[in-house]
């Protein structure tokens, strides 16, 4: 069997090529082969595989499919990660109790497509150890989605489309949006920073930035079919443009484009704190940019921001805070944290320390460093033993959570605009929502603001969310 199958060094390549833009349209020998037939996406990772999976959920329909449970599922699609050992053994839970469930359907044709096809391991895996999977792509083709249905429809050979390539752009893409108020805009597609932990700058292809003009229409587009938020994704943001050969156009120029649109709400995520600039902190001041910025930091020690190859001190970074919050007071501010990498010190960890509290973060992500094959830092001699890391992460979530009451206790008292999402998980009678600052809002209200922005009085703030009651 031929097989297109991925390889890291060959994914680590980047050359000046440039990068070509097609644009999808669905052909018409696809068009009906869905009809009556039920599809089902399952999605692990970032906000960049669920927009990735809104895209799969929209060619799925335009080919006739409709979205059904997954037991009755005739397309079952699962959308994985890689960036931590923890989420590949999600994937591997799910996929394994999935063969019960082709054996009783037959002609189920399970894909897997996102980051992990991209890892040679991977393949390896799935060829030895999982026959129920029929397709296998990666992170570059989800674009050719129709034709790979199309052929396992047709035959029951298993089909690997895997590509190490640079990437390329694919505009004019089908979007099923989870959400009637709040979407996904993918600005630019990569990364070029190579930490050395991480896998998404092999699995993802090199840095590329959608023209401008087509995510200002996009966003237009969404204004007018009443969208009252959007979240610009990207793996660093803040190197949006830097690609392009004709323009000098970047981040903050797209932010403030974005601003005219009269959408309501501005999000953004990932940025990188080298690239975080000036422009952007002053383009934050508009209203409609929401004032709150995830800036995952790392490592407080510059000992081990050296060997992540991050690129900034602990002194830098503080530095764009302070100036972060001097252009927007009262901006909250939350991270990304790796303990245990290989080499940290109880020292370096301490490092750490010092800086959520000189940072005073009102939230993070907090991780265990997990290996990851092909990367640098999984050479690297001096792995740190799972107890220390555990004992890390424990105190250090003592220090993010006091972070989170601390920058939620803030708003006692105040009167802060929600987003309403719905009613909440555990009380149908209480409504839930984000505010600007991006904290979770339960509160006593009239249930026809669903989908609305409303003000809410704070009463209580608690570790994770912050009660309250509609005002006018
Ligand atoms: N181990 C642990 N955490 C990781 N991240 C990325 N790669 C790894 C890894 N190998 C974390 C970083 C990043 C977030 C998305 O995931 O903190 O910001
Ligand atoms: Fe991974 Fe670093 Fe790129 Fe983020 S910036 S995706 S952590 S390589």
């Amino acid at each position: 069997m031929d097989y297109n199958r991925p390889d890291l060094k060959l994914a680590r390549k980047r050359t000046n090529g440039n990068t070509l833009e097609i644009e999808y349209s669905l052909d018409d020998k696809y068009k009906n082969i869905g009809n009556g037939k039920i599809y089902n996406v399952i999605t692990f990772g970032c906000q960049g595989n669920e927009a990735d999976s809104e895209v799969m959920s929209g060619i799925l329909e335009q080919m006739g499919f409709t979205n059904g449970p997954k037991e009755n599922a005739d397309v079952l699609i699962i959308n994985t990660c890689a960036i931590r050992e923890n989420a590949e053994d999600r994937f591997y839970g799910t996929i394994g109790g999935l063969k019960a469930l082709k054996q009783k359907k037959k002609d189920m044709i399970i894909c897997i497509c996102g980051c992990m096809p991209q890892e040679e391991k991977t393949i390896t895996k799935i060829l030895d150890k999982y026959p129920q999977i029929d397709v296998v792509f990666g992170t570059h083709n989800i674009h050719m989605l129709p034709e790979y249905i199309y052929r396992a429809q047709k035959s029951t050979d298993r089909l690997i489309e895997v590509y190490s390539t640079e990437g390329n752009i694919v505009e004019k893409l089908p979007h099923i949006r989870l959400s009637k108020k709040k979407a996904w805009v993918n600005i630019m597609f990569g990364c070029d920073e190579f930490c050395t932990y991480c896998i998404v700058p092999y699995t993802r292809g090199k840095e590329r930035s959608r023209r401008p003009k087509d995510i200002i229409d996009e966003v237009k587009g969404l204004v007018e079919d009443g969208y009252l938020e959007i979240t610009l994704l990207g793996q660093n943001v803040n190197a949006y443009g830097k690609d392009f050969k004709d323009m000098n156009y970047t981040f903050s120029n797209l932010l403030l484009d974005l601003s005219d649109t009269g959408i309501e709400r501005i999000r953004y995520t990932t940025s990188h704190p080298r690239d975080l600039d000036i422009e952007t902190m002053k383009a934050m001041q508009r209203p409609n940019i929401m004032p709150h910025l995830h800036l995952p930091v790392q490592s407080g020690s510059n000992t081990i921001l050296k060997r992540m190859n991050r690129k900034y001190t602990h002194e830098e970074y503080l530095e764009k805070i302070n100036k972060l919050k001097e252009l927007n007071p009262g901006i909250s501010i939350t991270t990304d944290i790796i303990v245990a990498f290989p080499g940290e010190t109880e020292e370096d960890f301490n490092e750490t320390l010092r800086l959520c509290d000189e940072v005073d973060f009102e939230g993070a992500f907090t991780f265990i460093y997990s290996p990851r094959e092909g990367t640098p830092a999984a050479t690297y001699k001096d792995q740190i033993d799972e107890a220390t890391a555990h004992k890390r992460l424990d105190l250090l979530h003592d220090k993010i959570n006091a972070g989170y009451l601390k920058g939620n206790k803030r708003f006692e008292g105040k009167v802060v605009k929600v987003l309403v999402d719905g009613t909440s998980k555990n009380d149908e009678n209480i409504l839930c929502g984000y505010s600007e600052h991006n904290k979770l809002v339960n509160f006593k209200g009239n249930k026809n603001h669903i989908g609305t922005i409303v003000n809410v009085k704070i009463t209580e703030a608690k570790t994770w969310f912050l009660i309250g009651e509609e005002v006018e």
